[in-house]
């Protein structure tokens, strides 16, 4: 059965009128409650994500206009306090014109570029269901923290699509992997305007008022804060099912001129890119797949959103690149589904996702991942600045250093290696299903490795991960 609690933990009347004395007092005063806290203990971003409460769901309900690059908006947290609370922050910036605790209007100031504290009228007990709902506006894209925006405005919209900083330019949140929750996002845009964000439309789009129209999406897998976009402009949208019988929606940009012939051709094979990734990984982690071909002006990169990789367009100057959309892909197993503790992990990310791309040139005889070994190892000589990053201790400002990536999958090539096919292509599966929808570390997985393996790795994983140089590699090509 489930246990539900209102704003204090009793229903006691209007405020300021205590309860009976005597009734649901403990006998031994209770410590008094403690704010919850402005970070996660994150160790490369401490004060991203908040202490103190564990959302379950975020219902996002938006107004944008392209013209203006106006977005209003209400957000409604549905969270559980982890511990008696006196006030807990939100990680937003843009302007909160009023923040509601279970109806009760709260407190709100500001501290550091992107705290929101939120004060209740009532102090909150732990394991209490919370109800914020905050109600905001602002021009996201000349909302500046150090001189950065992470919301791209475009000529046709905008893209709500970057790592890991992109929810404090759209929905108040708290915003780190190790608290992860489900959404429903709607927006209401111009008629003519399409919007794209992750998992299924639970209804089409709805006519508004004043010639306008409300696009809904639903995601009901856990999903980490960065993973959640929007992607608003002029797309073709193309929906269909998949072998697995999950939904796929792709969305093209129509500003894409002659590289969107390429990136159709890239995107297009994403449900078969995810069935080859099941045979390997595990089975696909999520409700839906899918695509975004942003547009011509938008990101210089591309993004694992879940269930839903965003592309910029650079990836199509060359004709279709299959290679970025096993990259995008793989990461819904690694990164998405398994999630990083910790900024630090990020090779679980980045380095799974790459090497995922080696796998990928075998199966198409492109190249095995041998042979793109050797030569990533060869393009980089000993003194190359490259081999100065550890891909397992990268630093926050190098968590996408190239050798994250490149040294991150020379690192999985070596583990494969080491164990043997067998080993390795059980412990791939195996990872993703130990920490499926959640949280894990370098550590685990190299205790995971160790399990299966019946090998020590502590030499292997401290030599490719953690220490700056270039590793000796018998016969590698130099
Ligand atoms: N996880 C992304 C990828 O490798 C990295 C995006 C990094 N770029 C950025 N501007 N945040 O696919
Ligand atoms: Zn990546």
């Amino acid at each position: 059965a489930l246990t539900v609690t209102t704003a204090g933990g009793l229903v006691t009347g209007a405020p300021g009128h205590a309860a009976p004395s005597g009734w649901g007092r403990p006998a031994v005063p209770a410590a008094a409650p403690q704010p919850g806290g402005s970070g996660l203990g994150d160790s490369y971003f401490p004060d991203y994500g908040n202490g103190g409460y564990d959302v379950t769901h975020y219902d996002v309900r938006l107004r944008y206009d392209p013209d203006t690059d106006r977005l209003t908006g209400t957000t409604t947290i549905l969270a559980r306090a982890t511990q008696d609370l006196s006030r807990f922050n939100l990680d937003f910036l843009l302007d909160v014109e009023s923040v509601r605790v279970n109806g009760w209007q709260a407190g709100t100031a500001r501290e550091g570029a992107h705290e929101l504290v939120v004060t209740p009228r009532r102090a909150i007990t732990a394991g209490q269901q919370l109800t914020v709902v905050v109600r905001y506006s602002g021009v996201p894209s000349e909302t500046l923290v150090g001189g950065y925006t992470g919301w791209t405005r475009t000529a046709d919209g905008a893209m709500a699509v970057n790592e890991p900083e992109s929810a404090w330019w759209w929905f108040p949140s708290n915003d780190h992997p190790l608290d992860k929750a489900t959404y429903d996002i709607s927006v209401s845009v111009p008629t003519g305007v399409e919007v794209v964000s992750n998992g299924v439309q639970p209804r089409a789009p709805l006519p508004e008022a004043g010639n306008r129209t409300r696009w809904s999406w639903r995601t009901t897998s856990p999903t980490a804060t960065y993973l959640a976009f929007l992607a608003i402009g002029q797309y073709e949208i193309v929906t269909d099912t998949a072998p697995d019988g999950r939904p796929v929606v792709n969305a093209y940009s129509t500003t894409l001129g002659e590289l969107g012939p390429a990136a159709r051709a890239s995107i297009e094979r994403t449900a078969e890119i995810v069935e080859w990734g099941s045979g390997l990984f595990g089975p696909y982690p999520f409700e839906a797949q899918g695509g975004v071909a942003g547009p011509v002006d938008g990101i210089g990169f591309a993004l694992e959103t879940q269930t839903r990789s965003v592309y910029g367009p650079g990836f199509w100057r060359r004709g279709a690149n299959t290679y970025v959309v096993v990259h995008e892909n793989a990461h819904q197993w690694f990164g998405d589904s398994v999630s990083v503790a910790d900024w630090s992990d990020i090779w679980l990310n980045e380095g799974f996702a790459s090497y995922a791309e080696w796998l990928w040139s075998e199966e198409q005889g492109e190249g095995t991942a041998q042979e793109l070994f050797d030569f990533t190892y060869a393009s980089h000589p000993a003194d190359d600045e490259f081999w100065q990053v550890p891909p397992g201790e990268p630093g926050p400002a190098r968590i996408f250093d190239d050798a994250v990536y490149d040294r991150g999958a020379m690192a999985l090539h070596q583990l494969r290696l080491a164990v043997g096919d067998d080993a390795f292509f059980k412990i791939l599966p195996a990872w993703t299903a130990a920490h499926r929808h959640g949280n894990a570390t370098i550590a685990q997985f190299r205790a995971l490795a160790e399990q299966i393996s019946g090998l020590d790795l502590d030499e292997l994983f401290t030599t490719w991960l953690l220490t700056p140089g270039r590793p000796n590699v018998a016969g590698a090509d130099r």
